[in-house]
């Protein structure tokens, strides 16, 4: 069944209160649930009642005090006849949270009891209208034994809690603030916590706990802090203030995806709150710092402005990830925070939006809503309101926010609220930018320079591909930032802001000088391809003068994308390939020397573009003559640049470990210096690997040494991979990292090292983490992915239709990669093709992989 947009009706019946009461327990947990219910005014009038349930069943049904028989079920779903206004309906289900391996709805994880409700999940609960525009506030109450369950957690405020008998406890809970059910949450175990308090703005003093499983409590420190922090900043940026006494955050170990947004009890997954420098990476550290902050940010974006219905997704969570990118950027280096997101959207939303998945960021249809929770919808969103920050700027932009807060605080709002606030607040007319919600594809745009006289005139024409249901498109407003440099003095006459508005248009500027080059597309100001011919000189140019860092990084992947996708596209000859190279190392050489240069920029510098990012610029992709150049390309710098690597290895590992930025730094450089030293001198990789791995005093360290052995075929990789094994035995989340090195190592016999890995005791199929950490480096490795013979593809198949039946919202994931088969060469193709008719002919599937294997199919 397909869900459509244009169909929205309000709901007939609102719930303005309803009260849960929990009996727990791990294999068998009772729910009482006592809903208010009054006919919404701006309702059908519909005398029925529906219910949502998931895998649920009544096990009684009061309306009014009294039993009722004549409910009826509509599939899953729980229906009653009501007259008049006012009901109470009273629904009792029992629930089996240890058999529930979906991870949705209320389940047990390591000895707790926790819920994942967004999107679906309330209704595997208790029947309920089970949809973003039913607000309510929440009273529950729960029991359980308190040798298994010390801790009791549900939203709001804790307002009561005693003995029972045998051993019992309870607790009441109550939740101030009207909420959709996708908001309830509940955790229940033994917990704990790391607690601070937080003074808002506004003179509120807020008690804030990390809960963890005993234990792990010495590694909660960092998320506490960025937690304090995300608090200030939205006070101090958006004008956020927190508005409960109490904001609780708890860590699981098994969570479909990042974390939960609940109202004041925010569920982690444990790999966004649990950090110490020995188990943990610098990455890791950054990435829970956003997400503790998307997660908070979610309690103005999300909580207090829901989304009337998920479609609207993105109103949420677009705006939310832009937050958390403001946030992070604003607490480390701002163009660093900017590259890496630009990378995180071209490797994981450009290939959605060119692929058989595409889809808008406000999708117009779905048959399983848990499938667009999409690097589309997340970060692609985030990228549409950036730009109408950059259009507005930073002041007028913040007006449109504060207006939209204002506006529309305690409903559930469209996307289309959204824009008329910024609208309105910012004073921009926005309304052929309302094209970037409802026209999926990455607009293509050409651009080309001439000069005369001093004048210079830019030529621009966009065209955004044709993409599913979507074979027309109109021209989108984009706005790019230009400069226009001056060979001789390495400068630039000041940068402008230029709209694009049209197929085609052109722009001029004025003394320009005689043969300027062009800085385009600066800071990413528009989520877009440009596609410009420019001699290797110019890009040379920008990599070493461009004052924007980001139009530095992009000049330098330019560079390498032009050469790369020339050798395995229209081919070259050696003397070609070897200029291109030279062109290359001297951007390169000079990166690694520059004495100027940050190491965290210099770490940006350094790294080739990903090579499903170079595939993407190919109509039709050879994944393995992608592969070998790109590795050849590597092996040569490594060769060329060898003195000056290991100088630059030696000096950054002679700095001492610390949090700091500097320091951060010599480690990011440092693993990237030992990569290109092993692919130039694979002997020199593994001594220079193992002593770095020996020496680590951190997991950045230790992880990078041993990232770059497992992809070469030496006796230290083995000693390093036993040696890593045995000293983390028992830490889940490394030993994570030891599955994910190497599935996603570029050794030569990686497809028989992922086979045995499936088979290792640590491996286990209900642990999404764990999956991912073997399989999604499997997918995302493109020596194995794209093996040859297709045994990478009959092992993702065969992944998907093993953990369908187990987690199907995991197992959906994965369909993407295979997805991709009409942009790889016809052999790959076929069995790429071949291995999702596989999929689709199996019986039973999840509707989650079912709509996915069927788009992709197309
Ligand atoms: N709202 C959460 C976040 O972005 C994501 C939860 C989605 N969960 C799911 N099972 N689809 O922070
Ligand atoms: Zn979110």
């Amino acid at each position: 069944p397909v869900i459509r947009r244009e169909d929205y009706l309000p709901p007939a019946w609102l719930v303005p209160e309803i009260a849960l009461d929990f009996a727990l327990g791990l294999d068998a947990t009772t729910v009482v649930s006592r809903l208010s219910v009054r006919r919404n005014p701006a309702g059908n009038g519909a005398q029925t009642l529906r219910l949502n349930g998931d895998q649920i069943s009544p096990v009684a049904v009061h309306v009014d005090g009294e039993a009722i028989n004549d409910w009826r079920m509509d599939g899953p779903d729980l229906l009653i006849e009501l007259s008049g206004e006012a009901h109470e309906v009273r629904v009792e289900t029992a629930l089996v949270p240890s058999g529930n391996s979906q991870l949705m709805g209320l389940y047990a994880s390591n000895g707790m009891l926790c819920t994942q409700c967004e999107a679906e999940g309330f209704r595997r609960i208790t029947f309920f209208p089970d949809r973003p525009d039913v607000l309510s506030t929440y009273s529950v109450r729960m029991a359980g034994a308190k040798a298994t369950f010390p801790i009791l957690l549900a939203n709001g405020n804790c307002t009561a809690q005693g003995e029972g008998e045998n051993g019992t406890h309870w607790a009441e809970w109550h939740d101030p603030w009207p909420k959709p059910s996708y908001l309830f949450a509940l955790v229940a175990g033994e917990l704990i916590a790391n607690h601070a308090t937080f003074t808002t703005m506004g003179g509120r003093t807020v008690d804030l706990n990390v809960w963890v499983r005993p234990g792990d409590e010495g590694r909660t420190q960092h998320a506490l802090d960025s937690l304090i922090a995300s608090m200030k900043w939205d006070e101090e940026t958006f004008g956020r203030e927190y508005d409960l006494d109490l904001f609780n955050i708890v860590a699981v170990s098994d969570f479909n995806m990042g974390a939960m947004e609940n109202k004041g009890l925010n569920v982690f997954n444990t790999r966004y709150v649990l950090a110490d420098p020995e188990t943990a990476t610098d990455a890791d550290y950054d990435a829970i710092e956003g997400v503790i902050g998307h997660e908070y940010f979610h309690n103005w974006s999300g909580n207090r402005i829901t989304c009337r219905d998920w479609f609207q997704l993105s109103l949420k969570e677009g705006f939310t990830v832009l937050r958390d990118q403001l946030f992070s950027a604003a607490m480390g280096s701002e163009p660093v925070k900017r590259i890496e997101d630009v990378r995180v959207l071209r490797i994981a939303q450009f290939p959605e939006d060119s692929g058989p998945l595409a889809h808008p960021i406000r999708p117009d249809s779905y048959q399983e809503i848990s499938n667009f929770y999409t690097a589309t919808v997340y970060n692609k969103g985030a990228e549409v309101i950036r730009m109408m920050r950059t259009m507005a700027g930073e002041e007028r932009f913040r007006q449109g926010t504060d207006l939209y807060f204002e506006r529309h605080d305690g409903e559930a709002a469209t996307c289309e609220d959204f824009v008329k606030a910024i609208e309105d607040g910012a004073g921009l007319d926005l309304t052929q930018f309302r094209l970037w919600y409802s026209q999926a594809g990455t607009p293509q745009v050409s651009a080309s320079l001439k000069v005369e006289n001093g004048t210079a005139v830019l030529s621009l024409r966009q065209s955004v591909p044709a993409t599913p249901g979507q074979p027309e498109k109109q021209p989108m407003p984009i706005p790019l930032r230009v400069a226009l440099f001056d060979r001789a003095s390495g400068t630039h006459g000041g940068e402008s802001l230029i709209v694009l508005d049209k197929a085609e248009d052109s722009f001029t500027f004025d003394g320009a000088g005689h043969d300027p080059i062009l800085s385009i597309n600066r800071g990413f100001s528009a989520p877009v391809s440009i596609e410009m011919a420019r001699p290797d000189a110019d890009l040379v140019f920008l990599a070493a003068h461009d004052d924007d860092p980001f139009a530095r990084y992009e000049a330098m992947q330019s560079l390498v994308v032009q050469h790369l996708v020339a050798a395995v596209g229209s081919g070259l000859n050696e003397a070609q390939r070897e200029a291109g190279r030279e062109a290359i190392g001297e951007a390169f050489g000079a990166i690694v020397t520059d004495p100027e240069l940050d190491d965290l920029m210099r770490g940006e510098l350094l790294l080739l573009p990903a090579e499903s990012y170079l595939a993407e610029q190919l109509l039709v992709s050879d994944p393995g003559a992608i592969h070998a150049e790109r590795e050849g390309l590597k092996a040569w710098l490594g060769r060329k640049l060898g003195g000056e690597l290991r100088a630059l290895h030696d000096r950054v590992s002679a700095v001492p470990y610390s949090r700091e930025a500097a320091a951060r730094g010599a480690r990011k450089v440092k693993t990237q210096a030992l990569v290109y030293i092993a692919a130039g001198d694979p002997a020199e990789g593994a001594r220079r690997g193992y002593a770095q791995y020996q020496a680590a005093s951190c997991m950045t360290d230790r992880q990078g040494a041993l990232m770059v052995l497992a992809s070469l075929d030496c006796p230290e990789r083995e000693l390093a991979l036993a040696d890593f094994l045995a000293r983390y035995e028992g830490n889940a989340l490394v030993i994570d990292k030891w599955f994910s090195l190497q599935a996603g190592s570029l050794h030569p016999r990686v497809l028989d090292h992922i086979k045995a890995l499936a088979s290792h005791p640590e491996f286990r199929m209900s642990n999404p983490n764990r999956v991912r950490s073997l399989y999604m480096a499997a997918a995302m490795n493109p020596v194995a992915f794209h093996d040859p013979d297709g045994e990478g593809y009959r092992m993702i198949g065969d992944l998907i239709r093993r953990l369908d039946p187990i987690n199907p919202q995991t197992a959906a994931r994965f369909v993407a990669s295979l997805g991709r088969w009409r942009r790889v060469e016809p052999q790959r193709a076929a069995l790429m093709r071949a291995e999702l008719e596989r999929i689709a002919a199996q019986a039973d599937l999840s509707r989650d992989v079912r709509e996915q294997v069927t788009k992709s199919l197309g």
